[in-house]
């Protein structure tokens, strides 16, 4: 009952929410002023606790038709988010609630969940193994993509975009092609935003390999197990 009139307030009105978000982030940005003079201050990490009491499974439930159990996804065109690292997570839910990050239904979506329920839903997925996907792919063709990645993309990406611990950076490495595809789409057209250092490599690679550098890298994540 308590969630079901709470997420209706959420659905009441997409204005509230963005008032009732920012404050809630005014007041997180407030917390570190005040820490100093407590040292023996809880860590700042409390677990979230949601007054409908729900876990980031329950509320991960809404989420497996697309996503698969667990994240890692059924179809090529919904990306594998188990084992994504949480502050990627955070942070790509919230560009789709601002539209910082094109998406087809994310935003719709990510627009019903408030910051705490993102935070569990992003430890419960973080919790999760990655998956890769099983596709195929050319392996000349994968082979030339590792050598285009190690030149320009390995820095951030490491280890194949791979799964990296303590990295931000989300993973590619046996993502699904065609989700890969539509987010380089995004990227180039400016729907989605680069990171700027990604941007010069992105745009150094593209003017020396042509799209065909993209269709080798294509099939060397594909490759990555
Ligand atoms: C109707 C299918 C569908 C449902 C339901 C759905 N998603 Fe998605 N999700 C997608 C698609 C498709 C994308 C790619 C962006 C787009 O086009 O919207 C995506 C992208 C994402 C990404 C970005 C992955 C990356 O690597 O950048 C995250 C995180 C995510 N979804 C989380 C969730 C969560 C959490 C839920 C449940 C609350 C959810 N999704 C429900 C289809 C879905
Ligand atoms: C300077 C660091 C850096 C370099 C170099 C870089 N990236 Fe990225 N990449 C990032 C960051 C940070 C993100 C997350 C962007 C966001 O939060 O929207 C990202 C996101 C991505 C995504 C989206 C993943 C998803 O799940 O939606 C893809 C695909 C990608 N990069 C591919 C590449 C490729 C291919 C190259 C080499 C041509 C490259 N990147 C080079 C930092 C980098």
């Amino acid at each position: 009952m308590a969630k079901k009139l709470m997420k209706l307030a959420l659905l009441a009105s997409a204005v509230s929410i963005g008032l009732a978000t920012t404050a809630f982030a005014a007041k997180e940005e407030a917390k570190p002023a005040a820490a100093p003079a407590a040292p023996a201050a809880a860590p700042a990490a409390a677990p979230v606790e949601l007054i409908s009491g729900a876990n980031g499974e329950m509320l991960a439930g809404t989420c497996m038709g697309c996503h698969g159990t667990d994240g890692a996804s059924a179809g090529p065109a919904s990306p594998s988010i188990g084992g994504l690292h949480p502050e990627y997570f955070a942070s790509v839910m919230k560009s789709y609630q601002e539209g910082t990050a094109y998406s087809t239904v994310m935003g719709r979506i990510a627009k019903g969940y408030s910051e705490d329920e993102i935070k569990l839903l992003a430890e419960f997925y973080a919790a999760k193994p990655w998956v890769p996907a099983k596709q195929k792919f050319d392996e000349k063709l994968a082979d030339a993509g590792k050598k285009i990645h190690d030149k320009w993309c390995e820095k951030c990406h490491a280890d194949g975009g791979k799964v990296v611990a303590d990295e931000e950076y989300q993973v590619i490495a046996g993502q699904w092609t065609p989700y890969l595809k539509y987010t380089m789409d995004d990227f180039k057209a400016g729907t989605r935003e680069m990171p700027k250092k990604m941007k010069e490599k992105f745009d150094g690679m593209i003017k020396k390999e042509g799209d065909k550098g993209l269709d080798a890298l294509y099939a060397f994540y594909a490759s990555q197990k």
